[in-house]
């Protein structure tokens, strides 16, 4: 769920807290050097070079042939054909003074040139042993079949190999680089990601960036097939008050700033009441927020918005689009029978999460009816961890110390054995006080099918629930975690669990305590039609039309049916989330749309980097990302954001404060 809050907009200049960067020691001696000075080392040669004047010698200049084949390409049927190959060249690797292997890359695969003294010209050999590692290369040759036994099955182009005629140096590799891609033990992220580049090289991140764009095309050619159209919105645009912090672009105009987007919502909304109708757009985004695996200040979604839908419309449409992108991606086939609902109510209670992850099951039961006495107006929350009871105590206390629950009255717990199996409640903190629990105890044993070797737990929490999670939720998520490691827990690595999340309440406690309400999503989602009357009385029980599309536990789409009454939308900035005058009237732009001829609309986002994430199998979105950013919204590799001089600082009309 994207908390919405009111908060004021951080200046994107002028930022001075950066953080100093450390370099792990594990990072071989080279990375080191690299992060002493800006920029690695140069060869004593290309120093030397430098010093006297503009000298290229080690560079080919000029011409060279044109590529025949890409490196991964070449296969035994090829053998005696004269080829040329471009690429990285690897470290040459000298088996005898007359024969030299030097392996050239592409991104497509790796073919072993091969330098033989008795059929390759001379001056080859000191040429190949002269080039680093990761130097640019145009290579002439012949095209052999290896002999009997040689072939290297691993590799596509393992059954040749290419004797080489003629090399051309286009661009030697500094001899100090700080990594190599193809070194088995890499150096740390931060390292990766000031030297992207070279990072980038390597095979898994080759993959994921081609799969991304393969997946783009694959979005637009479903999209357009449905009657979208792919409109661009602007991304200098306006400071609303619409839910996450800002990124803020000063102008020449002294006072007067841009924001960039957090998301086109209000633009797509305009662009219904322009009769567009079906809208979609692969679109950046912009959020000051933390970073985290599953967050970017900068990242991409797959827009869409569409004029008289339902909620049943759009969700054909992103089912359709997600089986099409499956198929294409994964070769997988999905069927609409694998994008079930729930209500957010349900997903809270049962799954203690506004986006369970159901890959196990590991349900949350309410058991306050079976001991009202110690209930009262509270809800109590019961979850069996299965066979936790191997779990050590020092398990256990480390977890009670993680979730700030050492002195808690309301949590407790208990491993069940066969001497406590039938009293096991006697034993769990604040429930021991219930008159019931005799009775109870063997109806919560079967309703709960509790056996010797489970873990209990139980929590008292408020009735009324709001925002992303519970704590019985975030304890299932980390004994899940826990229980996988100890291989207790099995998830299939294949399983995609799809979920439709619906019936989140309109509005949330605001969480700065400054106003009563704030929108769980964004202020323009519709309410329930059968709400509608609640939302001057009680809006805590108004019920929004939003819908998350959750994917093995992870959020990774978001949308609404809109408000397209003026009035409607007016009401809730004014009344319901008690928005400033100055505040709302941000929003008079939507305002005049809506009430300009804007047809009943709706639609969806999906975060593409976070589908990207499960698509390719990593842990982390900046593994999708060409260029992410690190902690602090730090780039390494171009070191912003950074300082900007006082004389551009006076021509924005800006002057930093202390701090
Ligand atoms: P929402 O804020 O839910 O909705 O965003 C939609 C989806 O975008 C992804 N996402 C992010 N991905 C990476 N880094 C982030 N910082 C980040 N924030 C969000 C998530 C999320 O589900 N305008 C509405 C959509 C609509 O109502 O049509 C919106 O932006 O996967």
């Amino acid at each position: 769920m994207a908390a919405s809050r009111l908060l004021k907009a951080a200046l994107l200049v002028g930022r001075t807290s950066l953080r100093q960067h450390t370099v792990a020691t594990r990072v071989p001696l080279v990375a080191v050097r690299a992060t002493c000075c800006r920029g690695f080392q140069t060869s004593a040669i290309q120093r030397e070079q430098h010093l006297q004047g503009y000298k290229d010698s080690d560079r080919h200049h000029g011409k060279y042939p044109a590529r025949t084949h890409y490196c991964g390409q070449l296969r035994a049927s090829d053998n005696g054909q004269h080829v040329v190959l471009s690429g990285w060249a690897q470290s040459p690797r000298a088996m005898s003074q007359d024969l030299i292997f030097l392996p050239i890359r592409d991104s497509t695969g790796v073919t072993q040139l091969v330098y033989r003294s008795e059929n390759c010209p001379a001056h080859l050999k000191a040429q190949i042993q002269n080039l680093s590692a990761e130097s640019v290369i145009c290579v002439e040759g012949i095209v052999h079949r290896r002999p009997e036994g040689m072939a290297n099955q691993k590799q596509t182009t393992g059954e040749i190999e290419v004797e080489i005629t003629n090399i051309y140096c286009l661009n030697p590799s500094s001899p100090s680089l700080p990594f190599l891609p193809t070194q088995p033990q890499l150096p740390n992220e931060e390292i990766r990601l000031r030297y992207r580049y070279l990072d980038l090289r390597r095979d898994e991140l080759q993959k994921n960036i081609r799969l991304r764009s393969v997946t783009a095309n694959t979005v637009r050619q479903y999209l357009i097939g449905h009657g979208f159209t792919e409109i661009e919105t602007p991304t200098l645009f306006k400071s609303t008050p619409e839910g996450a912090r800002e990124f803020i672009v000063p102008t020449r105009k002294r006072g007067a700033f841009y924001a960039l987007p957090q998301s086109p919502q209000q633009h797509k909304q305009m662009l219904m009441a322009a009769g567009f109708d079906r809208y979609f757009q692969i679109a950046r985004c912009f959020r000051d927020e933390d970073l985290r695996a599953d967050r970017q200040p900068e990242f991409t979604q797959i827009d869409l918005e569409m004029s008289f839908i339902t909620v049943d419309d759009i969700q054909r449409i992103i089912e359709g689009m997600i089986t099409a992108i499956w198929d294409k991606a994964l070769g997988m086939k999905l069927n609409s029978s694998m994008f079930p609902h729930m209500t957010y109510h349900d997903a809270m209670s049962k799954y203690g999460s506004d986006k369970p992850d159901v890959r196990f099951d590991m349900q949350i039961n309410q058991i306050e009816s079976y001991v009202s006495d110690v209930a009262g107006q509270d809800s109590i929350d019961c979850m069996v961890v299965k066979k936790g009871s191997s779990l050590t105590g020092g398990d256990l206390k480390n977890t009670q110390k993680a979730f700030d629950l050492v002195d808690s009255k309301e949590f407790a717990f208990a491993k069940i054995n066969e001497n406590n199996i039938h009293q096991w409640l006697r034993k769990c903190g604040f429930l021991r006080h219930s008159q019931h629990i005799d009775s109870v105890q063997s109806k919560l044993n079967s309703k709960l099918n509790i056996e010797q070797g489970d873990l209990v737990l139980v929590n008292k929490r408020p009735n009324y629930l709001y925002g992303g999670n519970t704590l019985m939720g975030r304890l299932r998520l980390h004994f899940a975690n826990t229980m996988q490691e100890k291989g207790l827990l099995q998830l299939d690595p294949n399983a995609f669990k799809f979920l439709w999340v619906e019936s989140f309440p309109l509005f949330t406690p605001d969480e700065q305590g400054i106003r009563t309400w704030q929108s769980t999503h964004h202020p323009f989602t519709a309410p329930f039609d059968e709400d509608i009357p609640l939302l001057a009385t009680d809006p805590a029980k108004v019920r929004g039309q939003h819908y998350d599309l959750v994917l093995n536990g992870m959020e990774i789409g978001g949308g609404s049916i809109r408000i397209h009454s003026p009035v409607m939308q007016s009401f809730i900035f004014d009344k319901v989330l008690q928005l400033e005058k100055y505040e709302y009237q941000r929003f008079d732009h939507l305002i005049d749309a809506l009430g300009g001829g804007c047809p009943p609309h709706g639609g969806i986002a999906l975060g593409f980097d976070r589908l990207m994430a499960i698509l390719c199998n990593v842990a982390s979105i900046r593994d999708v990302i060409a260029f992410p950013k690190a902690a602090g919204g730090k780039d390494f590799v171009v070191n912003s954001p950074s300082e900007v001089t006082a004389a551009q600082l006076k021509e924005y009309g800006l002057r930093l404060t202390e701090e």
